[in-house]
């Protein structure tokens, strides 16, 4: 279905992990991207990061055709450009996606900024993992035009995309959403705009009742994982996952619920959590956490 609003230029706030990853699918997807960042620096730091990340994609999926490899990444990469203007980019955006700093305050002074500036018909979308997609959008005065569009690290390889609707969404809006999802290549659900979304709200409390498993001594960090593998199916065990994910998100997203929502026990943070998080055991990231790893 044809929802009216077709998104040519896209604008990514913030060009971190996330940030890039999303700017790499939309370029590669024919989308001109303009990537906003603090400074020139990140935004180099992106381009850099990005060209490299194309070319593994090119290779895959053109093995060994040079000219088509080159072609991907270089004609990828010519509809990326980088601004620390903001609101120079987004007077001529169809879309922004929201991308920086898991911080409700900051989110909400970026979208208030801009609301002035963009023209009426220009989409809001946060890819916020944790706070209420309506929170951030109440900085605005273009509720009907707002949605959380929450991708997957890492965004070339992952293919979901979760779209997520607040009550004021409307059908234009939302039909623009997943047609943009599509375009870029992922496969869209739908959820509303409730605590982590479908993907997170049963990882995180998974995750969080091994590591209760564990502190209560039910079983080894290796058995869970190794149960869940081969008795689950899963392609990680939950302690392999949160070394993976970090120890740091997956606190900061239990305690931001906790916190919103104290009477849910799925929610509780967890005293062997928050005491590896104290003693910087992150995961992977600082060579340990449930795990020990080669750094
Ligand atoms: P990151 O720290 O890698 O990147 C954030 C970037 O935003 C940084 O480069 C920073 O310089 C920039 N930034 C901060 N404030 C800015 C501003 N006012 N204007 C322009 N740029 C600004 O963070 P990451 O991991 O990419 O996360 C970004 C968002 O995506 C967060 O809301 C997070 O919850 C969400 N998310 C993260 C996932 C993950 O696996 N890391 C997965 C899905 C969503």
């Amino acid at each position: 279905m044809s929802s009216g609003n077709v998104i040519n230029h896209v604008t990514i706030i913030g060009a971190g992990l996330m940030g890039s990853g999303i700017a790499q699918v939309a370029a590669s997807s024919g989308h001109k991207v303009t990537m906003v960042e603090l400074d020139s620096k990140l935004l180099d730091k992106a381009q850099k990061n990005i060209e490299k990340s194309l070319e593994r994609v090119a290779k895959k999926q053109f093995k060994g055709e040079e000219d088509k490899i080159a072609g991907f990444v270089n004609e990828s990469i010519s509809r990326i450009s980088g601004s620390t203007d903001l609101n120079s980019v987004v007077k001529d955006t169809d879309l922004v996606i929201e991308a920086i700093v898991e911080n409700l305050e900051v989110k909400q002074k970026l979208f208030g900024q801009i609301d002035g500036v963009a023209k009426p018909s220009t989409i809001f979308a946060s890819n916020t993992s944790s706070i209420p997609i309506k929170d951030i959008a109440k900085s605005t005065s273009r509720l009907d035009r707002f949605c959380g569009l929450h991708f997957f690290n890492p965004v070339p390889v992952m293919k979901l995309l979760e779209v997520i609707r607040i009550p004021e969404t409307s059908d234009a809006t939302y039909n623009a959403a997943m047609e943009f999802g599509k375009k870029v290549g992922k496969t869209c659900v739908t959820c509303k705009d409730t605590p982590g979304f479908i993907v997170n709200r049963l990882l995180v409390p998974y995750m969080a009742e091994a590591v209760r498993m564990l502190e209560r001594g039910d079983a080894t960090a290796r058995d869970i994982d190794t149960a869940m593998k081969l008795g689950a199916g899963y392609p990680m065990g939950p302690f392999e996952l949160s070394d993976y994910v970090g120890l740091d998100t997956t606190k900061f997203i239990l305690d931001g619920w906790s916190k919103n929502y104290p009477d849910n026990p799925l929610f509780k943070t967890i005293p062997m959590l928050t005491k590896l998080v104290e003693e910087g055991k992150l995961g992977m990231k600082t060579g340990e956490g449930f795990y020990k790893y080669q750094k």
